[in-house]
C-alpha cells in the first residue's frame, strides 16, 4: 500500500533547537504509524525578507520555488513552531509568505496540514498555535484539529524521542494518526 508522505518544517534553524527535536519526534511517530516522514531545515532554503519591490524586480526566490516543489511531493505538512513573543518566528512567517506567492505550484492546496509547538517554558508555545492556525485558515489550507504544544522541552523527551508526559504522547499519537488519514485522501 502507498505510504502517505509527510514533510516536517521546524521554524528554527538554531543548533540544538528544541523545535527541531520535536520535529524529529513527530517524524518518528508518523513513521511508527505507517507514513514516510521527512524533516527539513529551513537553513537549506534561505530566503530574503519578503519585499514587494524585490519580488517585482527579481521574482520569487529560487529557494521558495525549490521548497514549494518539495512540499508538492508530500501529501501532509507539519509546521513545528517555536514561540517568539506569543507568535511565529520571523523565519517561518517569511517562508509562509513567500510560499503564498507565485511559486509555480500550490503548496497550500491538495495536502493536509498539522501544527505543533515546543518551548523550554511550561506553556509549550501554545499561544503560537492559534496564530499559525489563523494563517493556514486564511490561506485555505486543509488543517487538522489535533495539535500539540510541548513544554519543558529540555527534559520532555526520552532517548528514543518518545514524549515522557503521557498526555503529550497521546496528543502526538492523535496528531499522527489523524494527519496520516487526512493526507491519504490527497494521495
Ligand atoms: C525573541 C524571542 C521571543 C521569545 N518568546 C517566547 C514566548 O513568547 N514564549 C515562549 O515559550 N518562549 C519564548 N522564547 C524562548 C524560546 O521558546 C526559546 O528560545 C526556544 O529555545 C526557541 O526554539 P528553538 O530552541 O527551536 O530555537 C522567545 C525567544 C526569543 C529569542
Amino acid at each position: 500500500m502507498t505510504k502517505a508522505k509527510i514533510i516536517i518544517i521546524p521554524g528554527s534553524t538554531r543548533q540544538g533547537s528544541v523545535t527541531t527535536q520535536l520535529g524529529k519526534a513527530i517524524a518518528k511517530s508518523l513513521e511508527d504509524n505507517g507514513a514516510e516522514a521527512n524533516v527539513i531545515s529551513l537553513a537549506d532554503f534561505d530566503m530574503p525578507i519578503y519585499d514587494g519591490d524585490l519580488e517585482q524586480e527579481t521574482g520569487v526566490p529560487e529557494n521558495a520555488v525549490k521548497l514549494a516543489k518539495l512540499i508538492d511531493e508530500h501529501q501532509g505538512v507539519v509546521l513545528v513552531n517555536p514561540e517568539y513573543n506569543s507568535s511565529l518566528t520571523p523565519l517561518l512567517k517569511n517562508t509562509l509568505d513567500w510560499l503564498s506567492r507565485d511559486v509555480g505550484t500550490k503548496p497550500y492546496q491538495n495536502r493536509a496540514f498539522a501544527l505543533a509547538a515546543c518551548s523550554p517554558g511550561m506553556l509549550g508555545g501554545v499561544r503560537v498555535l492559534s496564530h499559525a492556525r489563523d494563517i493556514l485558515v486564511s490561506i485555505g489550507a486543509d488543517t487538522i484539529t489535533p495539535q500539540i504544544a510541548v513544554g519543558g522541552a529540555g527534559s520532555a523527551f526520552n532517548d528514543d524521542l518518545s514524549l515522557k508526559n503521557e498526555r503529550a504522547a497521546s496528543l502526538l499519537q492523535s496528531l499522527s494518526t489523524t494527519l496520516i488519514e487526512r493526507a491519504k485522501t490527497h494521495l
